[in-house]
């Protein structure tokens, strides 16, 4: 199926967190497929976090708004004339004592400020709501070869009674998803969510983004326990160009027949085959490689089918993920080679 996108200069969308780095690469997809795009950020005085933002505006007209997901009405003005509004910002904070308070509630009530503006906004025909990977694979089931779809949800209940590392991230997705596909029926909003595996490949952003620190964890040596506790508690560690993750919002936004959840993954692997590919591919970085056992196989696979059936083709397979993170780390002076 064809996936050109047309040319459609009249066309307006929002893109909710600005400075974030899928929104980032959202962004410049939108410009250059020739929407007008509006962006929220939470500090637009802040020069050094929307610095990409005005690059972009070289691109097309991209206007930059102030909005925070806690504060109702806050989205008004952004979403006025927009068509398609992307809710792709979350409240991160994994060092938090109180995630109830830094994450989960903020993300539930943001989904809700967003909507109701969404409501009052005479333009708005479909909400592009970016939810995770952490709201559909995290359970208590054992052994290997699960393979997980649009119908699985995580197991909200495990997550709040075991605590595992940064359980709150994961509650705080799949309860505002949850929000979001019952604020969504109840007045009648056409939604659509996308379900991203680990974000992986380049970014505009100059400080790298969590999830490439984690992806590079096995070289960078920090952050490494939090790969190996993703894939204990997400079951695999799934990957995603961020560009065809941004390809694929916009797609589902203009894909008319598109309806309910659509999860977003290229790539299911594990901690020990990413050690592999990067000592073969990389042999000039030293790369952890020293495991405990049980990560070698990884207990599940995300499936993408759903969203291939509806007409999308990824591009980036994971020797270009990681080709592009090396080349952004050695870019930042944030790895080194090995001493010869
Ligand atoms: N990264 C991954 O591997 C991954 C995987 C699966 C799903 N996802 C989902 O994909 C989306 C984008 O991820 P990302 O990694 O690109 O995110 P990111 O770079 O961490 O950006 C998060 C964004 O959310 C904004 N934000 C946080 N709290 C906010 C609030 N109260 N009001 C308004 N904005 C707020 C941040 O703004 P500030 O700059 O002001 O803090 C930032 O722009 C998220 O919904 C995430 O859950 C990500």
């Amino acid at each position: 199926m064809d996936q050109t996108l047309t040319h459609t200069g009249a066309k307006k969308a929002c893109v909710i967190g600005g400075t974030g780095n899928l929104a980032s690469i959202l962004i410049k997809h939108l410009l250059q497929s020739g929407y007008k795009v509006n962006t929220t950020v939470r500090d637009p005085e802040n020069e050094k976090k929307i610095a990409h933002l005005r690059q972009l505006q070289e691109l097309g007209d991209l206007k930059i708004f102030k909005a925070d997901l806690t504060d109702e009405e806050s989205f008004d003005s952004s979403f006025s004339g927009c068509e398609y509004i992307f809710h792709v910002a979350t409240p991160i904070n994994f060092k938090s004592e109180d995630p109830e308070e830094d994450m989960i509630k903020p993300a539930i009530q943001g989904v809700i400020n967003v909507f109701k503006s969404c409501l009052k906004s005479k333009s708005v025909k479909r909400v592009i709501y970016t939810s995770s990977a952490a709201a559909v694979s995290i359970n208590n089931d054992s052994g290997t070869g699960l393979v997980m779809n649009e119908e699985n949800w995580t197991d909200i209940e495990f997550l709040r009674e075991k605590k595992p590392f940064n359980w709150g991230y994961p509650i705080s997705k799949m309860l505002a998803e949850k929000t979001a596909w019952e604020f969504a029926e109840e007045n009648k909003i056409d939604l659509v969510t996308v379900i991203p595996a680990l974000i992986a490949g380049n970014s505009l952003l100059s400080d790298p983004p969590s999830s490439l620190s984690l992806s590079m964890s096995l070289i960078t040596e920090m952050h490494v326990t939090g790969l190996k506790e993703m894939q204990k508690l997400s079951g695999s560690i799934s990957f995603v160009h961020v560009d065809d993750l941004a390809r694929a919002h916009l797609f589902l936004a203009e894909k008319e027949t598109a309806s309910g959840r659509y999860i977003c993954c290229a790539y299911n692997t594990s901690v020990p085959e990413i050690a592999d590919l990067l000592i073969q591919r990389y042999p000039k970085y030293n790369v952890l490689s020293e495991f405990q056992e049980g990560l070698s196989i990884p207990k599940l696979i995300l499936s993408s089918e759903k969203l291939i059936n509806e007409g999308f083709r990824f591009e980036y397979g994971i020797n270009e993920m990681y080709d592009q993170m090396i080349e952004y780390f050695e870019s930042k002076g944030l790895i080194k080679a090995k001493e010869s």
